[in-house]
Order: C-alpha cells, then structure tokens, then sequence
C-alpha cells in the first residue's frame, strides 16, 4: 500500500510539474546568481576570445545550465524515457545544490575557473519545488525556439501599435512591417525562397520583429499609407519606437535583403 502511494504521489508530482512553475522557482532563488538567456555566440565568444571581460560572468546563465543538463556532452538521464530523465535531474540538482562539487561537474570545464565557488544552498526546497526545477530545464529550448518563432507575426484587424512597439523594445529590436497580399505572387515567393531561409531567419530573430500585413484587409499601421506606393510586397523599416526609417518596394533576392537588414539592424550598443 505504501509503495502505491509512493509510486501514486510520485507521478501525481511528475505529471503537475511545470515549466512556468520552474520559471518562477529559478528566477526567485536562482536568477541572482545564475543570469537569464544570452545567446551562445556571445558566451562562446566572451570566454574564448574576450577572457570573459565582455559579459563577466561569475556563474553559468539559464540557457548555459539547461544546455549542460540537455544537450552537453554530460548530460543528464536518458532522453528517450522523459519520466526518468525528469527524476534524475530531480536528483542531480539536489545532489549539486547541496553538496556541490566542480569536479562532479557537468559544464565546460574550460570555464569553470571564471566562476566563484559555489557554497552549499542554504534553503530547503521541496520535491516539488525540484520536479518543477527539472521541467523548466527539459522545457527551455523548445519555450525559447516557440519565441523566437513569433519573429514573424501577421496583423490582426484589430491590432494594436502600442502592443507591437512595447515586444520591440523589450527585445531590443526593430520593426519591419510588410505589406502583403494573399494573391501577391512575388511575396510568396520571396517568403518561400528569403525570408523562410535560415540565414535571413536567423538575421531576423535576433534583430527585428517582422509584422506581415494583408493589405487587401487591414489597413497599414504607424501611418504608413503616405509611404506606401501600391506595390507588394513592400517592407517599411522603423525604430523601436515606432519612427519611419525607410521604405523598400519590391521584391528582394537573398543578398539584397540581407544588405538591408544589416544595415537597419539596432547597433550593438543599444542591445
Ligand atoms: C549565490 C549564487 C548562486 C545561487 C543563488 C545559485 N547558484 Fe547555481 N551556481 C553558482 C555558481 C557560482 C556556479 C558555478 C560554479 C560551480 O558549479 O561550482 C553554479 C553552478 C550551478 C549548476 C551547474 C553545476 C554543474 O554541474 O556544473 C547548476 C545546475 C546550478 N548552479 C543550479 C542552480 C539552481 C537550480 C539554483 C536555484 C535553486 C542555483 N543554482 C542557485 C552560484 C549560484
């Protein structure tokens, strides 16, 4: 009978984990040690090239910790039996938490020495603080790729500029909004054979949030229509608060748009 409720209590716990729950867990006890997401090139170029003096880390971000735990060369449990895997890193979280120790550890021993020891934690969670911990590790990269996916987003008829504006500057980014039709053949194409490519994809999601307009239904935002000549597709560039830069009719190959990406992206510093 016990060992049914054990095992009752046990999936109970496993199944209500949750990565939101995780989240919340990790950024109350976690997060002021261990920073939040920055992407990889930057971190590999910051020990590599820069002996960690761009980012000055003194501890593994999230995405670092959950790319160890998943993904990196020691990585945590069987990936093929998601329920164990979610108990062993249940179980190696407690174990390094409490008891670390770098030379159990399973990050890149290169970059350990730009840490500070870590000292044993000195709150107790619960077993369900930790099966929560664990889901939010196993469900970072796909939480992640589903944001960086709404890269590219269609106006709604009601949309709202201020809400546009406000995910622009929070991520730091620019604006692109395209004028588009469904029976526009050339921006179909260009979206099949440009935009949908990865290098320009890739330019895209870390730069700018792209809003594909169907001009046949919606009117264009941010005062464009004085801009607009008629012709689709046509991309209007505009800052992170919402002034016009510039407009580019047309359609557009692969190494001209990536000439104009570049050169509207937001400059580094501002990042
Ligand atoms: C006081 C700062 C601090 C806090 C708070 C903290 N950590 Fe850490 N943590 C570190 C440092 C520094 C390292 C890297 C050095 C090391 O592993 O000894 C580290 C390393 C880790 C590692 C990598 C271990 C390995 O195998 O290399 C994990 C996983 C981890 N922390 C999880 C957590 C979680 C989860 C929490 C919150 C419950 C947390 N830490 C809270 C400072 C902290």
């Amino acid at each position: 009978m016990k060992r049914v409720l054990t095992i009752l209590l046990f999936s109970v716990l496993s199944l209500s984990a949750s990565y939101k729950q995780g989240k919340e867990i990790f950024s109350k006890y976690c997060s002021k040690c261990h920073k939040g997401y920055i992407p990889a090139d930057t971190i590999k170029d910051n020990f590599f090239n820069k002996d960690n003096k761009l980012l000055n880390l003194d501890a593994p971000t999230e995405n670092m910790l959950a790319y160890a735990i998943m993904d990196g060369p020691k990585r945590v449990g069987d990936p093929t039996d998601k329920e164990m895997q979610q108990a062993e890193i249940e179980e190696y979280l407690k174990e390094y938490l409490y008891h670390p120790d770098p030379d159990s550890s399973i990050c890149d021993n290169h970059v350990m020495k730009y840490y500070d020891i870590k000292k044993p934690f000195d709150i107790n969670l619960s077993d369900e603080d930790f099966a929560n911990l664990a889901q939010f590790f196993m469900e970072y990269k796909k939480e992640r790729l589903k944001h960086t996916k709404a890269v590219i987003k269609v106006l709604s008829r009601d949309y709202d500029e201020k809400k546009i504006l406000k995910d622009a500057k929070e991520s730091k980014k620019a604006v692109i909004i395209e004028a588009t039709s469904p029976t526009c053949y050339y921006c179909k194409k260009m979206k099949r054979e440009v935009i949908d490519s990865k290098d320009i994809k890739d330019i895209l999601s870390k730069n700018y949030i792209l809003v594909e307009v169907n001009v046949d239904r919606s009117k264009l935002p941010f005062n464009l229509k004085k801009e607009y000549k008629h012709i689709t597709p046509s991309f209007f560039f505009l800052s992170s608060s919402g002034e016009f830069i510039a407009s580019y009719p047309g359609s557009w190959n692969k190494s001209d748009f990536k000439m104009i990406l570049n050169e509207h992206k937001p400059k580094e510093g501002a990042k």
